[in-house]
């Protein structure tokens, strides 16, 4: 059933045995410190078993604490954590999925900094960040390179820039959050600067290594970034070396509000950005956002509005996600319910999420392993 996402396809030499990914999912499962837990490889164990053809594991942090979300978030600032990173990079690959990681500085969403740092001095949910000195940013992408590099070292087959949430790679694109007047700041070129800087510090520490970019295609913010400008800063991306684009849409300022949080809950409700960014570039383009149904996600191809499909909350609800929809089963599958945004609220307290639809067992199994 829905045989178009059990097609194969390629990123640059990297074959991907269908079109269906994970997409990004930070759940508050490393160890505390940022460790690679027993929980943690359990859960993307599940998830590589589902039989996605890669598993793009949570945001990693590139400098702990002023980059990091939380105390939970994965260290890849560190070679303490490399034994770590190989043991998931290894669990995912022993059951059959290709492994990324996504890297990431928080800047002024940084949950875990003392005193965050951003492009500007804006203020964010009560805190003023400072605004980013030059030699600070040059700091700062020489740490997404060294990442980068241990990502490839600990055996991953791809690392994924985060660019968007509202963290910092996308403060700087955005006209809301960058208001520097060097030449960072001002026109959407300036924007631009840093993820390409970023971009070409990385590529040059990790070589031909695949690496992916997590884009904000809208801030759904009235004084944002919109698709107009962010099709053109993908125009000049895409041929900078990225090697797949994984559209998304909204930060933690526009989460929330209420006609994003219903339009959200519809079916497929990011697609419209992923078909602007791929009709713009010619490297493979990942959809995501409740494309919860096999029809959903295999239209997203059919109808060319991108080429491989991001399950984060679907799988995560129903790791048998994609054997029931090959083997026509769809109705046995376990739905996220839009109505729920348990998972979200509760990361954002600090906490762990457990997944409401799970059965009681499950959820009992997992729980006891939280540390
Ligand atoms: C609890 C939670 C954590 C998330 N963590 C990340 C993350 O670490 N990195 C990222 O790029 N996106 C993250 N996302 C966004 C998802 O990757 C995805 O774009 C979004 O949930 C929509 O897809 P879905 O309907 O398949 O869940 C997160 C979303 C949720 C709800």
């Amino acid at each position: 059933m829905h045989d178009t996402l059990f097609e194969p396809f390629q990123i640059k030499t990297t074959k991907l045995k269908n079109r269906l990914t994970m997409a990004p999912l930070y759940l508050g499962y490393a160890g505390e410190g940022g460790t690679v837990s027993p929980l943690l490889l359990e859960h993307y164990r599940r998830m590589a078993a589902s039989g996605v053809a890669m598993v793009v594991v949570e945001n990693a942090t590139v400098d702990h604490p002023t980059g990091s979300g939380s105390n939970r978030t994965i260290r890849a600032d560190t070679d303490d954590n490399l034994d770590g990173l190989k043991r998931l990079a290894e669990t995912i690959q022993a059951e059959g999925a290709l492994a990324c990681l996504q890297i990431n500085h928080g800047g002024r969403f940084a949950g875990a900094a003392p005193e965050p740092a951003a492009p500007s001095a804006v203020e964010t949910f009560g805190r003023t960040p400072h605004a980013l000195t030059e030699s600070e940013i040059g700091a700062i992408q020489d740490r997404f390179a060294e990442a980068a590099k241990r990502v490839r070292d600990a055996g991953f087959d791809m690392v994924e820039l985060h660019g968007g949430t509202g963290y910092l790679i996308s403060q700087f694109v955005s006209p809301r959050t960058n208001k520097r007047t060097d030449g960072y700041g001002g026109s959407l070129e300036n924007r631009s600067r840093f993820p390409l800087e970023t971009l070409a510090r990385v590529r040059a520490a990790v070589g031909d290594f695949p690496v992916g970019y997590r884009f904000l295609a809208d801030e759904w913010m009235p004084d944002g970034l919109t698709l107009d400008e962010s099709t053109r800063f993908a125009k000049m991306l895409a041929p900078a070396g990225i090697d797949y684009i994984s559209v998304m849409g909204g930060t933690y300022e526009s989460f929330f509000l209420p006609e994003i949080v219903e339009g959200s809950k519809n079916q497929g409700y990011m697609t419209d950005l992923s078909a602007a960014v791929k009709k713009a570039v010619d490297v493979p383009v990942i959809a995501a956002g409740r494309l919860d149904t096999g029809k959903a996600a295999e239209n997203v191809i059919l109808e060319g509005k991108a080429d491989l499909i991001g399950l984060a909350r679907p799988l995560w609800a129903d790791p048998d996600w994609p054997r029931k929809i090959g083997e026509g089963r769809e109705g046995e599958i376990i739905h996220c319910d839009p109505e729920c945004d348990a998972c979200m609220k509760l990361v954002m307290k600090g906490k762990p999420a457990f997944c409401v639809r799970w059965p009681h067992e499950k959820m009992r199994e997992m729980k006891d392993m939280f540390e």
